[in-house]
């Protein structure tokens, strides 16, 4: 019998190509609706290899009803949907889609920097609203991107890369870590402090961290009311990294200039979610790493960690 694959997600025909002949491959054939969670169980049941989406919870009950299962291949950098304990309790390798989505990732957590801080969403509903009746000094007049700090929180090759751009942006870069990151350091110029130092005097402060027991929660109330007045927050990691509700009275009493958000604790976010209904909030669905090109290589990345498992080789990018 050949070896069964199932992905959780509807994915591009020629990606999967290459699972054809030697697999037997099936899909969730739905591409904006997550597979029913008894479906997974079905599907895992029988499955050599997954292909998991960041939305699918690869949970200790998930990997009891799949004794075949050999690999797990996420298609996301970040593998918070896994409980990395249990597979490594029941053997199953853990992929995960580093590197292939780095750049594609900082461009637009630096497109939603300056959104936020250039009011771009807002102007373009502003015109697009008929509202605009004459040219006049200070409309929409937003904040100065160029020779501000940067605080990135979170400091690895996502946030080095989004400091790169900073740079070219002549701003002053710091950045708060688990580690210290010489590279960065050297080729970046930038300043590693301790968090509070990096709320306290920071005009962005980009969260690029993982989320972990440790960064689980990590801006509350007082967090927001470290930062400066003028300063602006941005996620494009994810949201549980957040209380949401801390962050929804800091934009509301002016506590933080304004905020531009890729991810929230519950997605997809609902729409009445108060801070949708904030100006001063540019709000995406989760889009950091998605081009045609990078979705693409990361998907395949995916396909070739699969088949190197069950060809018994090592994975490109296993999850240590
Ligand atoms: C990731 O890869 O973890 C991003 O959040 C989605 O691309």
């Amino acid at each position: 019998m050949k070896p069964s694959i199932f992905i959780t997600r509807k994915l591009p025909q020629a990606v999967i190509e290459p699972l054809n002949g030697e697999y037997q491959v099936e899909m969730w054939e739905k591409e904006d609706v997550p597979v029913p969670r008894d479906f997974l169980l079905k599907k895992a049941g029988s499955a050599s290899a997954l292909i998991t989406m960041l939305s699918d919870q690869v949970d200790g009950e998930l990997l009891e009803h799949a004794p075949s299962l050999k690999v797990v291949a996420n298609l996301a950098v970040g593998y918070d949907n896994i409980d990395l304990h249990a597979a490594k309790e029941r053997s199953v390798i853990i992929c995960n889609t580093p590197d292939v989505l780095t750049d594609t990732t900082a461009d637009l957590t630096f497109g939603i920097l300056m959104a936020a801080a250039r009011r771009i969403v807002e102007a373009d509903r502003y015109i697009k609203e008929g509202r605009w009746k004459s040219w006049s000094p200070l409309l929409l007049a937003g904040s100065d991107i160029h020779h501000k700090t940067i605080g990135i929180v979170g400091m690895g090759s996502i946030g080095e890369a989004v400091a790169k751009r900073a740079k070219g942006f002549d701003m002053n870069i710091l950045y708060h870590n688990r580690s210290r990151k010489p590279e960065a350091e050297k080729m970046l110029g930038a300043a590693y402090v301790s968090l509070d130092e990096l709320l306290a005097q920071s005009d962005f402060v980009v969260v690029l961290a993982p989320l972990t027991p440790e960064t689980e929660g990590l801006f509350q109330k007082e967090q927001f009311q470290a930062m400066k007045k003028s300063a602006f927050f941005i996620n494009a990691a994810r949201g549980a990294i957040v209380n949401e509700e801390a962050l929804t009275e800091a934009l509301k009493k002016g506590e933080i200039a304004g905020a531009g958000l890729d991810v929230f604790v519950k997605e997809p976010v609902d729409s009445d979610h108060p801070l949708l209904h904030l100006d001063n909030v540019v709000a995406l669905p989760h889009i950091a790493s998605s081009s045609i090109e990078t979705r693409t290589a990361m998907m395949n990345l995916c396909v070739q960690n699969v088949m190197a498992v069950l060809k018994g080789d090592e994975p490109r990018t296993q999850v240590k």
